[in-house]
């Protein structure tokens, strides 16, 4: 179903859903109604999110919850020193044991904490085997994934998303889910968004259209697991998981409506917008998603990316500038070459540069554009590298700070560049 945030309706079973009500006296076909909400009640209207659920079974029925152990994986973003040094990692490398999306994942960094509803935590994953009779919900964020390499299948309470590289699927707090490998090994980048959801940015002066068009985004269709066996529920709850046995499939609703859903996006339908006559624009201009902070204009996370696109603008140094900025940025590659670096940032690499850590391009690709005819245009093709950026400072954890693919040498691609002042004779 197509639209952003939209109030949809959809029963994998005809007759599910009841009709100007939500919760009548007996639900139709045995089932019960559930409310999920993932704003506040009295939350405003325009900002209010909230699906009405018809399940086999109520949420409520598992047994209790013990500690999980995935060490690789929490919220321990260092409460120690945090270098000001600017970071890479090469990509995380995929298992040789079979591993699932769950116990495939890596803490790298993050700020802020769940108990306070504010911040991000970020992941990567690298994984080889589908979740079998093991189901995953986060109560401190909704997940934004952007998978690198393999496509997932997500099968949710609230039906299945297919998404691939260069698309991104969002799961809201609280929803349950499992993850199937279809490629077998996978590996991808897993933003934990702990703050007010994710949303459209406003457009401006751009206007009615343009960057992430609503009518792009997908929520499932309804559909249903009816399945009875030994399972087990895995909850992430501030900042530790749990696991509880349960006896049934929890993807049990039959039908839903309402507008707190997952949902997927082509990042190649991103409508990129740049300048058409000289320097370009803060990347801001890239920006997919965005979660507010309760400070106009000053995002708690912005999910940017770097699409294919065209540059034209003239006496201009096209790369994007050297610069150092109050917000803190983690990078990672998609597909192909991200056009501010030469080498060293292969799809599935991360970078960090953090709250006024100076970087940009390297020292090749400075050489190049300060060289480029400019009387011709230029295109960026077959690439996506996207930004996660944040108001706070993004504090690394410190098995990323330890990591053996952390690339230590990643300072050394600013070295080249050379001091070209001439001063001028009086
Ligand atoms: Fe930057």
């Amino acid at each position: 179903m197509s639209g952003f945030g939209n109030e949809f309706a959809t029963e994998a079973e005809p007759g599910t859903l009841p009709i100007g009500r939500n919760s009548p006296q007996r639900v139709a076909h045995g089932l019960y109604a559930e409310q999920l909400s993932g704003t506040a009640f009295t939350a405003p209207r325009g900002e209010n999110r909230r699906s009405w659920l018809y399940r086999i079974r109520p949420a409520a029925m598992h047994g209790t919850f013990s500690p999980y152990q995935q060490p690789r994986f929490h919220d321990g973003f260092d409460r120690g020193p945090v270098p000001p040094d600017q970071m890479r990692w090469s990509p995380l490398p995929i298992p040789d044991t079979p591993v699932d999306f769950i116990d495939g994942l890596f803490s790298m960094a993050g700020t802020g904490g769940p108990g306070a509803h504010e911040g991000v935590g970020i992941h990567v994953y690298a994984a080889n085997a589908s979740m079998q009779g093991r189901y995953f919900y986060s109560a401190d964020g909704e997940l934004l994934i952007v998978p690198q390499q393999g496509r997932l299948v997500l099968a949710t309470e609230f039906g299945v998303l297919e998404v691939e590289p260069q698309e991104i699927a969002v799961i809201p707090r609280g929803v349950r889910f499992r993850v199937e490998l279809p490629d077998g090994p996978s590996r991808g980048y897993v933003c934990e968004n702990q703050g007010h959801a994710l949303r459209l940015p406003d457009l401006g002066p751009i206007g009615a259209n343009g960057l992430a068009n609503p009518r792009d985004f997908l929520a499932p269709l309804a559909a249903y697991e009816d399945l009875e066996g030994d399972f087990h529920l895995i909850a992430k709850f501030q900042g530790h998981l749990w696991q509880a046995p349960i006896d049934h499939s929890p993807l049990d609703a039959v039908g839903w409506h309402g507008n707190y859903a997952p949902y997927k996006y082509d990042l190649r339908r991103f409508n990129a917008i740049g300048s058409i006559s000289f320097d370009h624009p803060d990347p801001s201009i890239f920006t997919v998603l965005t979660s507010p902070s309760d400070t106009p204009g000053t995002a708690n996370m912005d999910f940017a990316i770097f699409p294919p696109r065209w540059l034209v603008a003239q006496d201009t140094f096209r790369p994007p500038w050297f610069h150092r900025n109050v917000a803190s940025e983690f990078m990672g590659l998609v597909h192909g070459q991200y056009d501010a670096k030469a080498d060293g940032f292969s799809p599935g690499a991360c970078s960090l540069h953090n709250c006024m850590s100076g970087h940009g391009p390297d020292a090749a690709t400075f050489e190049k554009a300060s060289a480029a005819d400019l009387s011709k245009p230029d295109v960026i093709s077959g690439t996506m590298a996207f930004m996660f950026e944040t108001r706070a400072v993004i504090r690394p954890t410190r098995q990323a700070l330890e990591a053996q693919h952390r690339q230590g040498d990643y300072q050394s691609c600013w070295a080249g560049l050379q001091r070209n002042f001439v001063p001028p004779r009086g």
